[in-house]
């Protein structure tokens, strides 16, 4: 179908005649998708992205020979739209995603759209599926930009063509009532290498996760978390987010600096936010031990927020960890949902109000 044209009045006019609200039972809201009204799509030929649009959510034709199809080149971001006590639409660091766009389509060899670009499509998506947007406190939109090699390859390399998407689902919480996590540490499969794409959101980096998944959930664990791959001493990463220990009053996330870890929007923010609490936040290599010995647990991420990490088993060592009210991973939570919502006072300039 011909595309939607993108000016405010279009979206206007698509607008008019919705109810406020979608017909969702915001109650009962998980992580999953909720087809909503429209998706925007941008194209490329060669490096340069053309006027986007948007048209009604739906599938998309690609070739069979596409290189993300064949190849996976491809990467994603995730961010979230909160709807405000008194009706307003705030994105949280939106430009980040922009930018850790940016960086990771230049290790994938593929051209991005400029932050410009990205914001006005999120800004657009957005508008255009405000009633998707569930009550404030009842969940989030999510909001997912794809980046995708759409041009057909079949000898190895960057395809001619490029695909920019945003689709948005409105979602609850990741893992059911944020319950704290029962992990798995995995000493055998690995999620990232030194060199490899661990530190960007390459859509490569993901499905490699499930067997392990599959395979401690099977024995009652919620979720895996990942060792390095050279020694497999180090901690790194959960399946879908960081993680940061606490030991005293000093808090310890593992370092970016090797490429294995992700750079998490919601990491990066949750160690501002502990710094102006007045602990000690230390990004470096951290030891299976430290983590065993720490006070807390938790993970960090734009789907899973802050979520307390109740337990961890590695090899036969079971360790469990405070959760709960007065924990400091419930008073980051608030803090941070306090911020993207509009109930604190956005001191950092975090929020972009559409
Ligand atoms: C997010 O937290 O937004 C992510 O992109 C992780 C994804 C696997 C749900």
């Amino acid at each position: 179908s011909p595309g939607l044209q993108t000016t405010s009045d279009s979206i206007q006019r698509h607008d008019e005649g919705h109810e406020k609200y979608a017909d969702v039972n915001w109650d009962e809201l998980e992580f999953g998708v909720v087809p909503t009204d429209y998706m925007y799509t941008l194209s490329s030929k060669g490096d340069e992205f053309s006027q986007g649009h948007l048209t009604p959510y739906g599938n998309i034709e690609l070739s069979p020979s596409a290189g993300v199809l064949n190849y996976g080149q491809g990467l994603f971001e995730g961010l979230k739209a909160n709807r405000t006590e008194d009706g307003r639409f705030l994105l949280f660091r939106p430009e980040e995603n922009a930018l850790r766009m940016k960086i990771g389509a230049e290790r994938m060899c593929m051209p991005s759209p400029s932050p410009q670009q990205f914001l006005d499509a999120v800004k657009q998506t957005v508008l255009a599926n405000k009633r998707w947007v569930p009550p404030t406190g009842k969940g989030t939109l999510y909001l997912r930009p794809l980046l995708m090699g759409s041009g057909s390859v079949l000898g190895l390399g960057p395809a001619p063509e490029y695909t920019f998407l945003i689709f948005a689902s409105p979602v609850g919480s990741y893992h059911k009532g944020r319950a704290a996590l029962n992990l798995y540490v995995e000493d055998k499969l690995h999620r990232a290498t030194p060199g490899g794409t661990g530190g960007i959101k390459s859509i490569t980096n993901y499905s490699p996760v499930y067997l392990a998944q599959k395979q401690a959930r099977a024995k009652g664990f919620s979720d895996v978390l990942f060792l390095d791959s050279l020694t497999g001493k180090y901690i790194e990463e959960i399946t879908a987010c960081n993680i940061f220990i606490l030991k005293g009053n000093v808090i310890s996330t593992p370092t970016i600096i090797h490429g294995t870890v992700l750079p998490g929007i919601t990491r990066k923010s949750v160690i501002d936010i502990a710094r102006d609490f007045g602990y000690q936040v230390e990004e470096r290599v951290i030891p299976v031990e430290d983590l065993l010995e720490a006070d807390e647990a938790f993970c960090t991420g734009t789907a899973v927020v802050v979520t307390p990490i109740g337990a961890v088993t590695y090899q036969d060592r079971r360790v469990e960890y405070k959760t709960g009210k007065g924990a400091l991973s419930q008073k980051l939570y608030e803090t941070i949902t306090g911020i993207q919502t509009g109930r604190l006072e956005d001191k950092k300039g975090w929020t972009m109000e559409i």
